[in-house]
C-alpha cells in the first residue's frame, strides 16, 4: 500500500518560495488504478516524482508498505526505487544508442537483485512481446515511432517487477490509435501484474479507464 500524508512542496527561487502542493494526501492499494488530471504546471509531475521516491517533499510523508524512502540514505533510496517503483517519464527518456531490448534491460544492470542475466533477458523479451514489439526489439529509439517508444518505456518500467507503476502522460504525444493502444496496455498490465497504477493524463478518455480519478488544482488534490 502506498500512503501519502499531508504532502506539501515548495521550490525556493530567486524571487522567493513558490508553493506547488499543499496538504495532499492519497492512499493507493494493490490492484488500484488512479488517474491524476489537472492543468499544465499544476504540479502533477512533481507529485508523481514525490510518490516515486524521486523528489523529497517539503513536508509530509510517503510510505510504501510502511517504509518511508525519504528516511533512507541515497544508496538505499536508489535500491528502494529499483525494487518497488516503475516510472514512465513524460518524455520517455530512452537511451538513444541502445536497442529497444537493451533499453528494457538497462534497469537490471544496476539492480542489486540476484536475478540472473538470462532470466532478465527472457523477461525483457516477454515484456516487449506483451507491448506488441516482438518485431522491433533490435530497433533503436530513433528507429521507432512515438507510440512504440512509449511502449518500450512501459516495458522498461516493468522489468524489475515493481509494486507501483507511475506513468506521466504516457499517451501525451500520441495519435488516437497509439494512445488507445498504450491505454489498453496499461489497463491489461495492471490487471495481469496486480500493481498499483497511477497515471497522469490530460485525456478524459484515458482517465475514464481507471478505477479512481483525481484533479490537482490550486495545489490541492480532489476527487474528480
Ligand atoms: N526545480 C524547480 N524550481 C522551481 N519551480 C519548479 C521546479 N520544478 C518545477 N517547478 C514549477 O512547479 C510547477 C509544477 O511543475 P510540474 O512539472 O509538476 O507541472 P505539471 O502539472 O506536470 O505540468 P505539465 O502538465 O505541463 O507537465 C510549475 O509551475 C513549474 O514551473
Ligand atoms: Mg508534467
Amino acid at each position: 500500500m502506498l500512503t501519502a500524508s499531508h504532502l506539501s512542496k515548495h521550490y525556493d527561487t530567486a524571487r522567493g518560495p513558490v508553493s506547488i502542493l499543499e496538504d495532499v494526501s492519497l492512499n493507493v492499494t494493490r490492484g488500484d488504478s488512479v488517474a491524476i488530471m489537472g492543468p499544465s504546471g499544476c504540479g502533477k509531475s512533481t507529485l508523481l516524482y514525490i510518490l516515486g521516491a524521486l523528489e523529497r517533499p517539503s513536508a509530509g510523508t510517503v510510505t510504501l508498505d510502511d517504509r518511508n524512502p525519504y528516511e533512507l540514505n541515497e544508496a538505499d533510496q536508489a535500491a528502494f526505487r529499483n525494487e518497488h517503483v516503475g516510472f514512465v517519464f513524460q518524455d520517455h527518456l530512452l537511451l538513444p544508442q541502445l536497442s529497444a531490448l537493451d533499453n528494457v534491460l538497462a534497469p537490471t544492470l544496476v539492480s542489486r537483485s540476484t536475478q540472473a542475466a538470462t532470466e532478465s533477458l527472457e523477461r525483457a523479451r516477454a515484456l516487449l512481446g506483451a507491448v506488441g514489439l516482438s518485431s522491433r526489439m533490435d530497433h533503436r529509439p530513433g528507429e521507432l515511432s512515438g507510440g512504440e517508444r512509449q511502449r518500450v518505456a512501459v516495458a522498461r518500467a516493468l522489468i524489475l517487477q515493481p509494486s507501483i507503476l507511475l506513468c506521466d502522460e504516457p499517451t501525451g504525444n500520441l495519435d488516437r490509435a497509439s494512445a488507445d493502444a498504450v491505454a489498453e496496455l496499461l489497463v491489461s498490465l495492471q490487471d495481469d501484474h496486480k500493481i498499483m497504477l497511477l497515471v497522469v493524463t490530460h485525456s478524459p478518455a484515458l482517465a475514464a479507464r481507471f478505477g479512481r480519478r483525481y484533479e490537482l488544482n490550486d495545489r490541492a488534490l480532489a476527487p474528480a
